[in-house]
C-alpha cells in the first residue's frame, strides 16, 4: 500500500497523476485537517505533526510514503533521516518554468512555511531570479479546503491583480491547482507548473527499482484526522472528476 498525506484535501491533486501511472496500487491517503493549515506553522511545530502521520501510516503497513504538500516536503531531510521507510516528497516546480521559459515573468505561489524554507532557498538560489516574483498565500489553502470560491476570488484579485506580465506560474502548494481558472481570471491566459507529474514518476521508479511494485486492484481509502465526513466527500468528488 502507498501511504500519502497533505494538511487536507489538497493531496488529491498528486494522487491522480499517481493513479494514472500505478492503477494497480493501493492507496491510503492521509488527510490531516485536524492541524491544517501547515502553512503558517512553525517548523518545530510541523516536525511534531509530520512525524505523527508518518508514524501512522508507517504502523498500517504502508510501503512507501508520498509527501504530496510542499509545506511538509521541506521537512523531507528530517523525516528520511527519523523513519526507515522509502519517501517520495513533492517541491514547487520552480526549474521546470525556468527550464520552460527562463527569460519570461514567473510568479511562484506557495505557502509563507515553503517560502521561507531552507530547502525552498536551495532550489530559488540555482537560478538567475531577475524576473521571478516569490508570493507567500497565506490562508489561500484553507479557502480552499473549504471551496469558498468567492472569497477565494476575492482573495486573488487584491493578491495577484497588480501583475499584468505574467507567463508562468508555480502552483507550489497541492490545494492551487484546484484554483486554476480562479487565477487566470485574473492574469489572463498563463502556463502553470506543479511537481505531481515528477513525484509519480519518482514513486514508480523507486518501486520498480526496489521489486515493489504491486498488482493489486487499486482500492483507495481516505482518512481525515478530524472525521470530518464532508472532506471525504469532497476528495473523492474531485478524484472522479
Ligand atoms: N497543500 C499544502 C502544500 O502543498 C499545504 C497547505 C497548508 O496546509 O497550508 O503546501
Amino acid at each position: 500500500m502507498i501511504g500519502i498525506f497533505d494538511s487536507g484535501i489538497g493531496g488529491v491533486t498528486v494522487l491522480k497523476k499517481l493513479i494514472d501511472l500505478l492503477p494497480n496500487e493501493e492507496y491510503l491517503y492521509y488527510s490531516d485537517s485536524k492541524n491544517s493549515p501547515y502553512g503558517d506553522k512553525s517548523e518545530e511545530e510541523l516536525k511534531i505533526i509530520v512525524s505523527n502521520v508518518v508514524t501512522y501510516l508507517i504502523n498500517r503497513g504502508c510501503k512507501i510514503i508520498v509527501i504530496a504538500c510542499n509545506t511538509a516536503s521541506t521537512l523531507s531531510d528530517y523525516l528520511r533521516e527519523k523513519f526507515n521507510i522509502l519517501f517520495v516528497a513533492i517541491e514547487p516546480a520552480y526549474k521546470l518554468a525556468h527550464d520552460f521559459a527562463y527569460n519570461k515573468r514567473i510568479l511562484v505561489m506557495a505557502t509563507k512555511r515553503t517560502i521561507e524554507s531552507d530547502k525552498f532557498k536551495k532550489l530559488y538560489d540555482k537560478y538567475n531570479n531577475s524576473n521571478t516574483i516569490l508570493l507567500s498565500c497565506s490562508g489561500l489553502a484553507d479557502l480552499i479546503e473549504k471551496d469558498l470560491q468567492n472569497e477565494i476570488d476575492i482573495y486573488l484579485k487584491e493578491k495577484l491583480g497588480k501583475y499584468n506580465d505574467i507567463n508562468c506560474v508555480v502552483l507550489g502548494c497541492t490545494h492551487y491547482p484546484l484554483i486554476k481558472n480562479n487565477i487566470e481570471k485574473v492574469l489572463g491566459k498563463v502556463e502553470f507548473f506543479d511537481g505531481s507529474s515528477g513525484v509519480s514518476k519518482r514513486v514508480f521508479e523507486l518501486l520498480e527499482k526496489n521489486n515493489m511494485l504491486d498488482d493489486s486492484n487499486g482500492d483507495i481509502e481516505f482518512f481525515d484526522s478530524s472525521f470530518d465526513k464532508n472532506k471525504e466527500n469532497k476528495f473523492f468528488e474531485i478524484l472522479n472528476n
